[in-house]
């Protein structure tokens, strides 16, 4: 299947699963705003989970905190944010469409690899099995023109870029005689910065109101916080603040699903610790949560760093984790030594000292940060389109398999009696009653076993059990396997045995090093 249409399947076996609907559905939507269902909750809430545990049960020295999202507005003057937190936009006067500049011209540099990726496959074609890819790479001059516009392309958008050039930005749209999709022409507007921050009013106008915004991220909660918690928690450096929480941005080219959202849920983690110590922390924490990710067991090669070249002014080094979406490698997670901009910022607006004594040298300091921060709704993503299959079955049928890591999965188990009469029902609810405070169980009992076995494949249901007549009489069940479908006969009472130890938070967490 090609990968744009695995892609459109996964968003629509997303709404028609109750995974993910479009925010205010009954509305017709609303703009890159949605909604998790009766199953994705529970999946999302499974990721969250797995890391939050991953960080604060198993790390001595990680807490969490939960702040709030409303914060004073100086904080973001701090942080950077009232000021720099912006994408350049620009406007075709024809179509009325508003653009990023930079993802315009980012699509571009795309454009010139996909010509090197079609050459390559023309070439392929052409000379068959004796096709040596690496040398024709190296040596066509086709490869190489495309290329060298390609880098010198790169070179003027990343300088423009560094230097927020807005003329330059605009003179690159009309050099590359980049067109509108929609209208089709190059009538474009000046670029401007847009600020991506939502803002809002506290207090009555009458009371003289204040402007506030909902947060961009949650990191800035954890830095306002570092004082409260490193003195009530006795913290010695090193030491983690770990957040789970909503945050908003009015991103322009919101698309891509739950890719890009205006309102989206962030799990960060601020590491504080010695000046100096900060690049060893950083290839720790890339170290540690790359093998989070792959311990999901979606294969390595599906994993990659993304060093940043350009660095933020506060940053000393930056990668992201990527993944390969359907639509390509995407970042799902960034970490960032951020030196000790933030706390420092923190105590030149608030006019608090925000140094902490180390006793072992004997000195205060700032301390430096390494961040490492994910979003839940990628992450999700992420899962999603490695998780789903069609499978094409010996008679013939196609399955629809979500195939979940058992610990991720919405529903552990469902519990089918084969007839609605007869005593099998009220079985089936025993069995349930039993182990729904282990895991989430499902009682299902509506159309033939085949069917029910489809659904709860499509939900990635990893067991289903069917009571039957025999049950009755001697305390087993069949017992069913979503990703082999072998079924085997075993009894009630070792059901929680059997199940408990692959579905639990705690199965994950055991296998990461
Ligand atoms: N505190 C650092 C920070 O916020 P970021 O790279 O802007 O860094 C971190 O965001 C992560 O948050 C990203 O890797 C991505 O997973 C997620 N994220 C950012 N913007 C998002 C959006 N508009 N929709 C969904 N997830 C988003």
């Amino acid at each position: 299947m090609a990968q744009e249409d695995v892609f459109k399947k996964v968003v629509s076996h997303c709404k028609e699963y109750g995974f993910v609907f479009p925010s205010s559905d009954i509305y017709d939507g609303l703009g890159a705003v949605y909604d998790y269902g009766q199953n994705g909750v529970e999946m999302k809430n499974n990721i969250k989970q797995y890391w939050w545990q991953s960080m604060v049960l198993m790390h001595e020295n990680i807490v969490g905190i939960d702040s709030a999202i409303f914060m004073h507005p100086t904080i973001w003057k701090a942080s950077g944010h009232v000021d720099a937190f912006n994408d350049p936009l620009i406007d075709n006067r024809d179509s009325k469409k508003r653009y990023r500049a930079d993802v315009l011209i980012e699509e571009q540099i795309a454009k010139y690899e996909e010509k090197v990726e079609k050459e390559v496959a023309k070439a392929r074609k052409r000379f068959g099995d004796a096709f040596d890819e690496q040398k024709y790479r190296e040596t066509s001059p086709k490869v190489a023109e495309e290329l060298a516009k390609r880098d010198a392309l790169h070179e003027r958008y990343s300088k423009a870029m560094n230097a927020m050039d807005l003329e330059e930005l605009r003179q690159i749209i009309l050099d590359e005689e980049i067109v509108c999709p929609i209208s089709g022409t190059r009538n474009w507007t000046e670029v401007r910065q847009f600020n991506l921050m939502f803002k809002t009013e506290m207090g009555s106008t009458a009371d003289g109101a204040s402007t506030i915004y909902l947060r961009p991220e949650t990191a800035q909660g954890i830095f306002v916080n570092y004082l409260n918690v490193q003195k009530t928690g006795r913290m010695k450096i090193p030491f983690g603040i770990a957040q789970i929480g909503k945050a908003f941005r009015n991103e322009i080219v919101a698309r891509q699903f739950i890719f890009r959202m205006r309102e989206f849920e962030q799990m960060e983690m601020q590491f504080f610790i010695k000046p100096g110590t900060e690049l060893d922390w950083f290839k720790t924490w890339k170290q540690t949560r790359m093998a989070w990710h792959q311990n999901l067991g979606f294969g390595a090669e599906n994993y990659r760093f993304h060093d940043h070249e350009k660095l933020a002014h506060y940053a000393n080094a930056a990668t992201d984790i990527e993944f390969k979406m359907p639509f390509g490698f995407k970042e799902v997670e960034g970490i960032h030594s951020r030196t000790n901009f933030d706390l420092s910022q923190h105590e030149k607006y608030s006019g608090k000292s925000i140094k902490y004594f180390d006793p072992e040298l004997n000195e205060s300091y700032t301390p430096y940060v390494i961040e490492t921060s994910i979003g839940v709704d990628r992450m999700f993503l992420s899962v999603m389109c490695h998780s789903y299959q069609e499978e094409q079955l010996e008679n013939g049928e196609t399955r629809v398999v979500l195939r979940l890591p058992a610990a991720l999965a919405p529903v552990k188990l469902a519990v089918m009696p084969l007839t609605k009469k007869d005593g099998l029902p009220e079985k089936a609810r025993e069995i349930i009653d039993d182990l729904k405070f282990h895991f989430n169980c499902q009682y299902d009992e509506k159309d033939s076993i085949g069917k029910r076995y489809r659904r709860q494949d499509a939900i990635g249901t990893p067991y289903c059990v069917t009571v039957d007549h025999q049950s009755l009489e001697d305390n087993t069940v069949t017992i069913r396997f979503r990703d082999t479908m072998e079924q085997e006969r075993v009894n009630i009472s070792d059901l929680l045995g059997i199940i408990e130890d692959k579905v639990t938070i705690t199965s994950l967490l055991k296998k990461l090093k």
